[in-house]
């Protein structure tokens, strides 16, 4: 059977896996899709160990930043995934933005509110979208995890409009482009790819 694991790359830390697979603990099946990734998620962010070594000591660093960051990213060996924990001060946000791969999210620290939108244009003029808002939701640990599909699939702005830090973590799926994905600005109907 192919198995892979997908281990931490902290420097600092001992070796260790994360247990990330409902039905194989410790190991990532091969490709995981984004069904795959809700089990993983969920387990994920109920681990006390990946919790302990990765997101309960970035609570004091969230206290002091002023814009959101990616604390860790642990990209699998063959870029079939790519694991990230987010960190988000009050009032911190995106910008408009889509990806070229699955992703999925999970609030862990505090409330994340996600904007979601569509497009409301063909897509057929070059560096012009037209963003219809589809709805507002704000996610923690308890609500579950959020999916996007890539491209026009999930087009969203995620931030932290509490008074109190927030840390999220996402599981993103392999680049289906040369590109990350898309930023978008609705104030003048304007796409552009983002390296
Ligand atoms: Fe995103």
């Amino acid at each position: 059977m192919s198995e892979r694991v997908l281990e931490h790359g902290l420097d600092t830390k001992p070796e260790m896996t994360f247990t990330l697979d409902t039905t194989a603990p410790n190991v990532l099946p091969p490709d995981p899709t984004l069904r795959d990734a809700i089990p993983m998620l969920s387990r994920l962010v109920r681990d006390p160990e990946f919790l302990q070594s990765h997101v309960w000591s970035l609570l004091e660093e969230a206290e002091r930043v002023e814009d959101w960051y990616v604390a860790y990213r642990h990209d699998d060996s063959d870029r079939s995934c790519s694991l990230q924990v987010f960190v988000w001060p009050p009032g911190s946000a995106t910008s408009i933005h889509d990806h070229s791969s699955w992703g999925a999210f999970c609030g862990v620290v505090g409330s994340i509110l996600e904007e979601r939108y569509e497009r409301a244009d063909d897509g057929s003029l070059p560096e012009y979208a037209r963003l219809k808002k589809l709805w507002r939701l704000e996610w923690t640990r308890e609500d579950g995890i959020s999916t996007v599909q890539p491209y026009d699939g999930g087009i969203h702005r995620v931030g932290n409009p509490t008074q109190e830090p927030a840390i999220s973590v996402h599981l993103y799926g392999p680049r289906l482009g040369e590109i990350d994905g898309r930023d978008y600005d609705p104030s003048r109907d304007y796409v552009c790819d983002r390296l």
